[in-house]
């Protein structure tokens, strides 16, 4: 049965060469030598119209086994060679590290902060940033022309409200303490964070848009104690070391008495540093205990409340928090910046 023989010599000669072939181009050049169009198989399968119609029809089924064989074995082997694999998936290789974002340093203070101040009992808001002259000004006891506007120059809108107020971008959130005491009675404890803008040549402490947390406290018998041990809490918690705080006398006109709060330099706790101008103590915010006069913008009947608020630049606290020197990198867009939290 020559052909039966020569077949199956084919098929072990394609086996035995099979074996020998270790690279894409010798696999390649096997399949051309027996699978081509060319090739020996098909040399085999074009002698078949010599034999019979019985014979014909054995042979070409036992041809077509082989052929299946053949091409199961080569894609076999395909799959296990360097470089000449179709679908051949290497579960033992490392993986490509995917890119993944992350939150910007903002954000994550501002969650972390959110979160201390929720556990110590505030509401937190955020309020208008466009806001009337009223609101960011005279409510505060800053009447117009009073020297004090200059320390908070802002943004001024032509546009008016309701036909005559006139509107400006908030330059503190100060803003918000009349604004909120009109619609709640106290016991009030409420933060106020969000975006500030100030008429403001920048550096690497001051920019045009920055954010501040205002805190009051409103209730009968509210003192600067109070005002004090919360403070000193409050940075203890930013800050995850115990912080000690002092005061200075220090003017806002919708405070009296007003202060300027110091807090212990984390740097060198308090021996005296490059930070701190080896005082020991870095100036941190600005806070006393609420004018009379913004309770009576508020409607609060005089006398039967006192209070206290506060005000702390929020990216002055991420700034300390992550040791960054300056304020303008936060929205400067640098990845080389952004990439380091
Ligand atoms: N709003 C003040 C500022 O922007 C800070 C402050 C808030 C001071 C509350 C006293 C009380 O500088």
């Amino acid at each position: 049965m020559p052909f039966e023989d020569d077949i199956k010599s084919l098929l072990k000669d394609f086996n035995t060469e099979l074996q020998k072939s270790g690279t894409k181009e010798s696999l390649e050049n096997l399949k051309n030598t027996y699978l081509g169009r060319k090739g020996k198989l098909s040399g085999l399968l074009g002698t078949l119209k010599d034999f019979s119609k019985d014979e014909k029809a054995r042979y070409g089924k036992l041809a077509n086994e082989v052929k299946a064989e053949m091409a199961k074995e080569f894609l076999e082997k395909q799959q296990h060679t360097a470089g000449g694999g179709s679908g051949f998936f290497d579960v033992t290789e490392p993986g490509k590290s995917q890119k993944l974002g992350h939150l910007h340093p903002y954000t994550k203070m501002r969650e972390e902060v959110n979160h201390i101040l929720y556990s110590m009992g505030f509401q937190i808001l955020d309020g208008e940033e466009i806001t009337s002259d009223y609101y960011c000004f005279e409510s505060l006891n800053i009447p117009k022309g009073h020297p004090a506007r200059d320390a908070w120059d802002t943004f001024y809108i032509e546009q008016k409200r309701n036909k005559n107020e006139e509107l400006v971008l908030r330059t503190h959130t100060s803003s918000m303490q009349v604004a909120i005491m009109e619609n709640q009675k106290p016991p009030l404890q409420t933060v106020v964070l969000g975006k500030c803008y100030r008429n403001e040549a920048t550096d690497a402490s001051h920019e045009h848009s920055f954010y501040q947390i205002e805190g009051f406290v409103v209730d009968e018998t509210i003192s600067v104690a109070n005002m004090v041990s919360t403070l000193k809490q409050l940075l203890s918690a930013v800050f995850k070391e115990d912080v000690n705080v002092r005061l200075r006398p220090g003017f806002f006109p919708f405070v009296e008495p007003g202060y300027e709060m110091d807090m212990s330099c984390l740097n060198c706790k308090g021996e005296g540093c490059k930070v701190c101008k080896q005082s020991g103590w870095v100036e941190l915010l600005g806070c006393g205990m609420i004018h009379p006069n913004v309770f009576k913008c508020a409607g609060y009947e005089p006398g039967k409340y006192t209070g206290y608020a506060f005000g702390v630049g929020f990216d002055r606290l991420t700034m300390m928090r992550y040791k960054i020197p300056d304020i303008r990198l936060f929205n400067s867009g640098d990845l080389r910046f952004i990439h380091q939290f």
